[in-house]
């Protein structure tokens, strides 16, 4: 075989989650350092020139947002938005996504207020508005950077041709609980990944230049640490430490910061007995002292009233002046600003100079967007119409949906399906098209899908292909059993879609049980009665236990929820005519009572070291043989198999603030060709304080010809090792450490350095 070789040096680049902050003495310095549209001097002019011409009740309305009259996510509580408009009570708008109609009530804003301040019209454009791409879970799994952002500068033109110029994205929650339904949101659990997806889609959203009428605002959310809540229920406490919280759940917020992410939303959640949206320790000290952030906090869906419920404000008077001692700009759907911050200013519980920064600092965002040279910038319905759905739209959904699959079994390399092979094509997402979507699909079409069954027709030809539901994706209803057996019969190789609904992920749909519904287990085992292969497609917005699914089947796959190309992308890579590159970015466990559970968990005192006999008194399950999970972090097969080899730490022995280098060679060792996603994993061996077994310290893509070789060296820098010490002060230490190379991050290949 014919053997090449390349050498590909890969910088780890620097997260730079915790940049600039200075904590000797326990100080915080200001991070300094967030890329900024909107603090220049003249903008801040402008602002102060509008403020003194502003009634305090003017304030007031460009401090809330309200629903039109398309809810998504809960009651319409302003009823006349259109009226509170023209009274200047209302600046802005969310859920509207006519362009027409936005355009009118800009005009009402612009036209008929006394002050003309704009409008700013925000819509949960979470993965696309019309063309809709895979679930975030999905598109994280990609590892690819570019192909992310592209996916946000698309999603930012359809919203654009709606109307629409605030998105509430990205959603940024590290996610490690697969029972919380808005995991298919995220980007999952790692904080280095998920630092560098927070920063393509802000940089894909708002561009670098806000002001461009291809770009719109980006509002991370939900900050903070509504993913860590306890038990993987949806809306409930977060009690973790601060290291956890800054080194975990804090660096993506912080990475869409230092991309100039506009906006920030807060979240449901309390923490640590403060709720998010009463927190000046969040919004004042990390968000603004520390990391600089200049743009406007916004409350998420009512939150401000909810300060109720949680027993920490008596009542919304009291929720609305905790919200401002907090530095929340914006009060989404609440009615609390607008009711009550003139009875706050009047009685003296809160001054004129909190209102006007708090209200500056939104207008400073409608002028950074240049809302203000011209309002109906956004609103240009028949320059942008060609935008919906135009073939590099739906050309770029469809390649991401096919780099968000991983593969995770194909033992006998049953994929991919040769040409001529006659499929069964199974099971009750086959012919489903709004089950593509997944949650928060914006305004993505059911009948603009492609569904897996339209994908397998075209691409193997209707006469290959034999089509029967079998079952409902839950229930009792068995009586599609025959006629999918039967269609197995009639087939070389089965595929079934197994999973779970679309409407069982995202807000609101935190379950307690994380394997597919019996009844297509069912399925799945009269279909592999016949004796025919079979694949299993999975169809999940959540990592599920899929013990029995990979006991059961000889070759599985999770597609997500792929968006409106499923179908296309499905068969694209069941075909062979794309190679699967897909790498899970959360672990999937091998049952329910592992959870939580994540790669770069600590070692404890008494780690369990499989292969070592039998051990009673370590950290393990007293009934389960491993603490490995089913699937890790980091994995994902290819059609062609990699090896790795070679590893040389070119550094072994550094002085503090010295990069490290480290190299290993990764061969295609299989006979097709395929992309591999080589990861580099570090430990921390002895430290002030206990760290990470592993954790992902930078990523290469490398496509290799069969028998082909690359030299891939990594460059780690000082930056990638710091932490927080014990005494809480961010920096290095000097020490040992161990590095893996390899394809995910049970990687075996290691070395040794130390920094001196
Ligand atoms: C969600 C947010 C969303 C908001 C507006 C809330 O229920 O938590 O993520 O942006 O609604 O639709």
């Amino acid at each position: 075989m014919k053997r090449y070789f390349l050498t590909v040096v890969f910088i780890a680049a620097a997260v730079t989650a915790h940049g600039g902050l200075e904590t000797a003495g326990g100080g915080y310095a200001p991070a300094g350092e967030a890329a900024s549209f909107f603090s220049d001097a003249r903008t801040q002019n402008r602002v102060d020139s509008l403020l003194a011409l502003m009634t305090l009740d003017e304030k007031i309305g460009q401090m809330v947002l309200y629903t039109s009259h398309f809810t998504v996510t809960g009651p319409t509580l302003a009823k006349n938005v259109e009226q509170a408009i023209r009274n200047g009570t209302c600046g802005n708008i969310f859920n509207a996504h006519v362009p027409e109609y936005n355009r009118n009530l800009q005009r009402i804003a612009v036209e008929e207020t006394r002050m003309g301040i704009p409008l700013l019209f925000g819509y949960d454009v979470v993965h696309g508005m019309e063309t809709i791409f895979p679930i975030n879970l999905g598109m994280s799994c990609s590892w690819d950077m570019e192909g992310i952002a592209n996916s946000a500068r698309v999603a930012a033109r359809e919203a654009i041709a709606s109307g629409v110029n605030w998105t509430f994205s990205p959603m940024v929650d590290i996610t490690r609980d697969p029972r919380w339904g808005r995991v298919s949101e995220g980007s999952g659990e790692d904080p280095y990944l998920g630092s560098l997806i927070a920063a393509a889609m802000v940089r894909g959203y708002q561009g670098d230049d806000l002001s461009a009428d291809s770009t719109i605002l980006a509002c991370v959310k939900h900050f903070a640490a509504y993913g860590a809540a306890q038990a993987g229920r949806d809306y409930h406490t977060v009690d973790i430490s601060e290291r956890t919280l800054r080194e975990v759940y804090l660096p993506p917020y912080k990475a869409a910061v230092d991309a100039g992410v506009g906006t920030v939303m807060t979240s449901f959640n309390d923490i640590d007995g403060v709720p998010a949206t009463a927190s000046d320790f969040l919004f004042e000290q990390v968000l603004r002292r520390e990391w600089g952030f200049n743009g406007f906090v916004v409350t998420d869906y009512t939150a401000l009233s909810e300060l109720i419920p949680h027993g920490v404000a008596a009542d919304s008077l009291h929720a609305a002046e905790l919200a401002v001692y907090a530095g929340i700009n914006m009060d989404m759907e609440g009615d609390i600003y607008h009711k009550h911050l003139r009875t706050l200013v009047d009685h003296g519980r809160i001054t004129h100079q909190q209102i006007d920064r708090l209200c500056g600092e939104v207008l400073k965002i409608k002028f950074g967007m240049g809302l203000f040279d011209d309002p109906f910038r956004y609103l240009d319905t028949e320059a942008h119409k060609a935008e919906f759905y135009k073939p590099a739209n739906i050309a770029a959904a469809r390649d991401m949906a096919r780099k968000s699959f991983v593969l995770l079994e194909n033992g006998k390399g049953t994929l991919p399906l040769e040409d001529g092979k006659k499929i069964a094509l199974i099971g009750p997402f086959a012919d489903s098209r709004r089950d593509m979507l997944g949650s928060w699909s914006g305004q993505g079409k059911a009948d603009k899908v492609t569904s897996i069954l339209d994908g397998f027709r075209r691409r193997f030809g209707s006469g290959n292909v034999v089509y029967a539901a079998g079952c409902p994706p839950s229930g009792d209803d068995r009586s599609g059993f025959a006629e999918a057996v039967a269609a197995a019969q009639e087939a070389d190789v089965a595929v079934i879609t197994v999973g779970l609904p679309g409407q069982w992920s995202g807000e609101a749909t935190s379950l307690t049980s994380i394997t597919i519904p019996r009844i297509q287990q069912e399925l799945v085992r009269a279909v592999r009665e016949t004796g025919k292969e079979v694949v299993l497609l999975i169809v999940t917005g959540r990592p599920l236990d899929l013990s029995w699914e990979a006991e059961n089947s000889d070759a599985m796959m999770v597609v997500w929820y792929p968006g409106t190309e499923a179908g296309a992308a499905v068969a694209d890579v069941v075909s062979g005519d794309f190679a699967p590159v897909g790498k899970l970015t959360m672990t999937f466990p091998r049952s329910l009572g592992q959870l939580p559970i994540h790669y770069d968990m600590k070692n404890t005192g008494r780690p369990y070291t499989p292969g070592q006999g039998e051990q009673h008194y370590v950290s393990r399950y007293f009934d389960t043989p491993t603490n490995r999970p089913l699937y890790p972090f980091g994995y994902g097969l290819s059609y062609t198999t990699f090896g790795y080899s070679d590893m040389e730490v070119l550094t072994p022995s550094v002085g503090m603030g010295t990069p490290v280098r480290v190299a290993a060679t990764v061969t295609n060792t299989g006979d097709r060709p395929g992309e591999e996603t080589v990861q580099l994993y570090v430990r921390d061996d002895v430290a002030s304080v206990t760290r990470p077994v592993r954790m992902l310290k930078g990523f290469a893509k490398q496509m290799l010809a069969p028998g082909q070789s690359a030299r891939v060296e990594f460059i780690i820098a000082p930056g990638d090792l710091e932490f927080y010490r014990r005494d809480m002060s961010w920096g290095n230490e000097p020490g040992g450490f161990t590095v893996w190379i390899g394809g995910d991050s049970d990687a075996e290949l290691s070395g040794k350095f130390e920094i001196r």
